[in-house]
């Protein structure tokens, strides 16, 4: 089957952060795509950038960061925006933030606003990109409500967030990043507080959303079980850069990068009841501070070699569509610009 339409393009992005008088590099250079129709899964232990790569995407870096590096194109409708020159919060980057591309936050919490009512904080973003009468909003609001499983919604637009529990508060920022029909949803470990049935059926609403409406999806999620049901293509991050990516069958039944290998061996089982690891990584990632000279997954990996600490490690296309920085995969197709 062929793949759809590339809808977003980023390309070897570069993001800082200032902490004190550091620069610290926790983007190093991040490449990949979304398709419509598709879902892109990022992976990756805590810390690997994940938030930091989507946040960048939507130009919302705290003011510690900034972008130095790479190109955010987005295409609509045959216009491509270059995301990475747009003022943060200018018009142009306003017309598509929420309303081309919805976000789901990583931290429900710290995203509403307890002093007000959750139905006026969806219309927020309703009425910023659309001219509708105020009953017109609240019709959309509380349909939208009745699709995600919220009980009684003409009611419960009128509650503050406090009086939602985790799950339903993570439905309501569903509801903001989803009221304006965006193409590209990005969702920042989007079930992590749910339980598992409420997990699932917010997971079958974003298949329903790429398969019915052909919209792209961008999952970031540490849960590998649902990166096997639900992703069409996996990037696996590894501080600050793609170490794998390619197609979920191939990540799955040919994970190459040692990091990802590992991942995949760590993956939590569910045994007798209680949730138990196979295997944990050993080491621990080096701190963005850090100066690593050569391949960052070296003090963990078990194939390390002298090679493998010597200058930057390069990306290699071991089969269409599938990329591995690793020196282990030298004899394959270079990929300078990766
Ligand atoms: N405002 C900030 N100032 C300085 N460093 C930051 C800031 N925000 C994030 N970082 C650093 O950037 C790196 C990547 O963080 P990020 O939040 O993207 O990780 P993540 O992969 O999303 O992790 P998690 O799975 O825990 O959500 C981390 O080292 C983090 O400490
Ligand atoms: S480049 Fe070397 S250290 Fe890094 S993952 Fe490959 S084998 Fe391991
Ligand atoms: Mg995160």
């Amino acid at each position: 089957m062929g793949r759809g339409e590339i809808i977003l393009d980023v390309r070897n992005l570069r993001t800082h952060f200032r902490v004190g008088s550091d620069d610290l590099s926790i983007l190093r250079g991040v490449s990949f795509t979304a398709r419509q129709g598709e879902t892109l899964a990022i992976v990756g232990e805590s810390g690997c950038g994940k938030s930091v790569t989507v946040h960048s995407v939507m130009r919302l870096l705290p003011k510690n960061g900034r972008l130095t590096g790479g190109q955010i194109l987005f295409h609509d409708n045959g216009r491509t925006f270059e995301l990475h020159k747009l003022e943060p919060f200018g018009k142009e980057m306003r017309s598509i933030r929420g309303r081309k591309i919805g976000m789901i936050f990583q931290d429900p919490m710290a995203s509403l606003n307890p002093v007000y009512k959750v139905g006026d904080q969806v219309a927020e973003n309703l009425l910023q990109h659309f001219k509708l009468t105020k009953h017109e909003a609240q019709r959309r609001i509380v349909e939208m409500f009745a699709s995600l499983g919220i009980p009684e919604p003409e009611r419960r637009i009128l509650d503050y967030p406090h009086q939602f529990s985790g799950g339903m508060k993570q439905r309501v920022m569903i509801a903001i990043a989803m009221i304006c029909n965006p193409d590209l949803l990005i969702a920042d470990e989007p079930t992590t507080a749910l339980d598992v049935t409420i997990q699932a059926q917010i997971m079958e609403l974003m298949g329903k959303l790429k398969k019915e409406q052909n919209k792209a999806v961008i999952l970031i999620t540490h849960n590998m079980g649902l990166v096997a049901e639900t992703a069409d293509e996996v990037a696996v991050m590894y501080m600050g850069r793609i170490v794998e990516r390619g197609l979920v069958e191939r990540i799955f039944h040919n994970p190459s990068h040692p990091y990802t290998r590992a991942l995949l061996r760590s993956v939590p089982v569910l045994d007798h009841g209680k949730t138990e690891r196979l295997e944990t990584i050993r080491g621990a990632t080096p701190s963005p501070a850090e100066c690593v000279t050569g391949c960052e997954f070296a003090n963990r990996c078990d194939f390390m070699t002298p090679k493998c600490r010597s200058g930057i490690i390069s990306a290699y296309e071991i089969e269409n569509g599938h990329l591995v920085r690793c020196v282990l995969f030298e004899g394959a197709k270079e990929l300078p610009n990766e």
